[in-house]
């Protein structure tokens, strides 16, 4: 018999379905906060000391490339992004540490021996041994790293690198 408590199997099957929705919604929800809020959490982690190598393989005076990866978490995408400088070696302890993107329209730059010189392929920019306008188009010269930007432990060269 039909009281006014009575539920209709229809009604029953939706209050069922949106108790249920909101359980899943807030089992689902909370790690999906989490996740979001996650990377805001790791801002701090864009900048990190990058072991570039031990400073007695290079050869003093002349460029040697390194490139490294770093990868970046956005939202719910990661992105891995490459990464190259020219250390040249100074002395036992020091070092100068350039980047090898042009400042230009950020092609890379590469260092040709026979001429002493970066040379980007992309507008015919060079730049000298320690990043210096030669010619082309570039506003600056190379991004350079150094002093506090770069430090020696251990024998390894490492270079303090902020992701932009
Ligand atoms: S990007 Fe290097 S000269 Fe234009």
């Amino acid at each position: 018999m039909a009281g006014s408590h009575h539920i209709s199997r229809r009604d029953f099957v939706k209050l069922t379905t949106a108790a249920l929705g909101s359980i899943m919604g807030a089992v689902i929800g909370l790690p999906a906060i989490g996740y979001l809020i996650d990377p805001a959490l790791k801002a701090s982690g864009k900048d990190a000391w990058i072991p570039l190598g031990p400073l007695e393989k290079f050869e003093a005076g002349k460029p040697a490339l390194v490139t490294f990866t770093r990868s970046k978490i956005n939202g719910w995408e990661k992105t891995v992004n490459s990464y190259g400088v020219f250390v040249i070696k100074k002395s036992d302890s020091e070092a100068l540490v350039l980047s090898n993107k042009c400042t230009h329209l950020s092609c890379r730059v590469n260092w040709l021996e026979e001429r002493q010189e970066y040379i980007c392929p992309c507008h015919d920019a060079a730049f000298g041994l320690n990043g210096e306008v030669l010619g082309g188009p570039p506003p600056r010269p190379l991004d350079r790293y150094e002093g506090e930007q770069l430090k020696v432990e251990e024998g390894t060269l490492y270079l303090h690198f902020v992701e932009g």
